[in-house]
């Protein structure tokens, strides 16, 4: 079982991803299992201040070390503690493979203008973006985290086949897939997709996968990650 301890200024955030689909059943299974921690509980002062003027000056405001420190310690004293932040690593199908490998992630969305730098240097494990953008909260970022590492866990999808299959996880983006009606609007789905024969599919699909993954993400094929697609 993987545990996911979130910390957030904003908990009612996450009331709905955590209760749909794959993550309430994933949840429900005892799979994953998710506590997200209001960082206000962890305040001193009877306004629960969790944020402050920057030192030196400047626009916005910064979060507190306190109530991040304390509330970590407390509630995952020995969890691998993630900060969701721009400076961080691409998160990627890799880095979601390692984390799906952790017993324990703490993970933690900061706000404003982000925390303060203590937190970094000597809390956090691991600092990861989502993207070269900014997004108003590390809550959203967090969330594609949790939806990443935990559908890596075995038995959360049921089709594990299709997880080998996937963009990234073969080092290419997936080829395309249909469904019924086999055709629609005068657009028909590709005979060989209905011809029964399973291997002429499969080398459709292979070189249907090259195809996207030349034209939109070609970095994919030169990297040394690649593996094979047939695998
Ligand atoms: C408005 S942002 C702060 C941005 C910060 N002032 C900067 O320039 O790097 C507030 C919070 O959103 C989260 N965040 C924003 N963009 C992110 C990204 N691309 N990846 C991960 N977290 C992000 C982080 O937790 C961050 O502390």
């Amino acid at each position: 079982m993987l545990s996911i301890d979130v910390v957030t200024l904003f908990p009612e955030f996450f009331k709905s991803p955590l209760g749909e689909s794959l993550l309430k059943k994933a949840q429900d299974r005892g799979l994953v299992k998710v506590r997200v921690h209001d960082l206000r509980d962890w305040t001193h002062d009877r306004h629960k201040t969790a944020d402050d003027k920057p030192f030196g000056g400047g626009a916005g405001m910064v979060m507190k070390p306190e109530p991040i420190f304390e509330c970590v310690e407390a509630v995952a004293p020995k969890g691998f503690v993630v900060l969701l932040d721009p400076q961080g690593e691409p998160m990627s199908q890799k880095l979601a493979r390692k984390l799906a490998k952790k017993k324990h992630l703490v993970l933690i969305a900061g706000h404003y203008e982000g925390v303060d730098q203590r937190v970094k240097d000597h809390l956090v494990d691991q600092q990861i973006s989502v993207g070269d953008f900014i997004t108003m909260g590390g809550e959203a970022p967090a969330l594609c985290v949790i939806e990443a590492v935990a559908r890596l866990v075995p038995g959360v999808i049921g089709n594990e086949e299709s997880l080998a299959r996937e963009s990234f996880e073969c080092g290419m983006l997936e080829h395309p897939q249909y469904t019924r009606p086999r055709e629609y609007r005068g657009w028909k789905v590709p005979n060989v997709l209905v011809s029964g024969h399973h291997k002429e599919v499969e080398a459709w699909r292979k070189k249907e996968a090259e195809k996207v993954t030349k034209e939109r993400r070609p970095d994919l094929l030169t990297s040394s990650r690649r593996k094979s697609w047939a695998k």
